[in-house]
């Protein structure tokens, strides 16, 4: 008999004469003619009351059902007496696929999110992760559904290269030389002609250098996936591993860029709206009571954009002592991103026109010579989500920035190209998925959207 998944079960809109469900058991409670125990598996928030009268053959089974168990259950979905729930399973066989004893960690009571990120294997068992994970995954779905609508190609840009894309220095190298006994040049470094690629290689920081020459052949891309950056500052917004989308257009100026950025953002809202209703209205009992106000709100107004120089100017103006006091020309901290977007504007911000000296190599120069087309969209309770900008594509200002940031043209030769043979205006932006899903779940760690969290000093699991 085929299996009905708990989601299905509680969502029925007649009884069922036999159902079977597979599962784990939340809790189970033993009144004297009956068992009462609650099964999820994971297919939902709720789990389903089954309940196994004491005189079924496979009782004994039952009592073997602790929390934690995982088990099968054939019997009929009725309409349930008790409060709290439509349907109920009256049990008429049962059997325990594998045991759990008291020393289960996730017996029923509240744990810190801290205690629950040391047992990262398990917790995708407790309501909380499984309702962040089942967002995790719907918006990606939601990601894709978005670009392939308006006929952008999903490009697989490398995880392994040889470029710096931020200019950061955040790299993580990949290699197979013996770090004890490295080959050495006859200058007394390292020979990286001998390493596995013939050349130092890292792990990408961003999909974005690679995206650039597929638009600039596709006109619309898209990347999604892993990227890595060896930034050794433990925030709880920050990753050494994590999620990003990259959005490329060509044909495409900083304008247009910030407007698919504010679109593709409440399109992700709006559909974690309209398909996670249960885990968000969850999230917003127990994590967050003010987030479904908070994404009502972003869903219903036009972001507001802001220059650089400007923001600057609110935050000079704005008689706060700050912990770090900031003027043109300084990038802006946590502190002054989320005033900007919590107290000054209250909602979304798209910043644009940065010093050109705070922002990477590729960033289309201004006519004033001293800012970049840059965006970065600062949203309340994270700040930055989003960075992009419009790309230099006059080839000779692009290799005046290369200069002005050591960048050698001998390494970075297929990215000119793309300036000397068809150079159009393109843009495009990043946006750190796991940061969406913080904002959407209102979960205030990244360490608690991302499955394993890798940050410095935890590579567990
Ligand atoms: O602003 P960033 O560094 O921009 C880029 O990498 C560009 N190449 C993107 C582009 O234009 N195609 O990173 C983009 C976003 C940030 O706004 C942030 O949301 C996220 O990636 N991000 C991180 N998320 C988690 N942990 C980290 N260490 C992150 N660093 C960046
Ligand atoms: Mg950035």
């Amino acid at each position: 008999m085929e299996r009905t998944l708990v989601k299905d079960a509680l969502n029925a809109t007649a009884p069922m004469d036999a159902i079977f469900l597979q599962g784990w058991v939340r809790t189970r409670r033993d009144a004297k003619a009956f068992s009462f125990l609650e099964v999820n598996d994971g297919s939902s928030l709720r789990g389903i009351q089954v309940i196994a009268d004491a005189g079924l053959p496979d009782y004994a089974h039952i009592q073997r059902a602790h929390t934690g168990a995982s088990i099968e259950v054939r019997g009929k979905l009725v309409a349930s007496k008790g409060q709290g729930q439509q349907w109920e399973v009256v049990a008429e066989s049962f059997v325990v696929l594998g045991e759990a004893d008291a020393t289960y960690p996730l017996q029923k009571k509240g744990h810190t999110l801290e205690f629950l990120r040391e047992i990262a294997h398990l917790r995708p068992r407790s309501n909380l992760f499984g309702a962040v994970f089942r967002v995790r995954s719907r918006l990606a779905f939601a990601i894709h559904e978005f670009f392939q609508r308006r006929n952008f190609i999903y490009v697989h840009t490398p995880i392994i290269t040889a470029s710096d894309c931020e200019g950061a220095g955040e790299l993580f190298r990949v290699t197979t030389l013996d770090s004890s006994h490295p080959p050495m040049t006859e200058q007394g470094d390292v020979d990286f002609k001998k390493d596995f690629f013939g050349k130092r290689a890292y792990l990408t920081v961003s999909g974005q250098l690679e995206a650039e020459t597929f638009a600039c052949a596709l006109s619309n891309v898209y990347t999604f996936g892993p990227t890595f950056r060896a930034e050794n500052s433990n925030t709880s917004r920050h990753a050494a591993e994590f999620w990003m989308i990259e959005p490329e257009m060509a044909f495409c100026e900083l304008e247009g860029n910030m407007a698919l950025a504010e679109e593709f953002v409440k399109h992700l809202i709006r559909d974690a709206r309209e398909h996670c209703t249960a885990d968000l209205e969850f999230f917003s009992k127990f994590v967050d009571k003010e987030l479904l106000t908070r994404l009502d709100f972003v869903l219903e107004r036009p972001f507001q954009r802001c220059s650089y120089t400007d923001a600057i100017a609110i935050l000079e103006q704005s008689g706060r002592k700050w912990e770090h006091p900031v003027q043109w020309g300084d990038n802006m901290q946590s502190e002054h991103e989320r005033f900007l977007a919590e107290e000054h504007f209250k909602c979304p911000v798209t910043v644009y026109n940065y010093p050109r000296t705070l922002k990477p190599f590729y960033m289309r120069v201004n006519d004033d010579g001293k800012t970049v087309r840059a965006m970065d969209l600062l949203v309340p309770g994270i700040g930055e989500i989003i960075g992009g900008s419009q790309r230099e594509e006059r080839l000779e200002v692009l290799r005046e920035a290369m200069a002005q940031h050591q960048l050698s043209e001998k390494e970075y030769w297929w990215y000119l190209d793309l300036r000397r043979y068809g150079s159009v205006p393109h843009a495009g932006f990043g946006l750190g998925f796991e940061r969406m899903l913080m904002f959407v779940t209102g979960v205030g760690n990244i360490r608690d959207v991302i499955p394993f969290a890798r940050t410095p000093g935890a590579a567990e699991f």
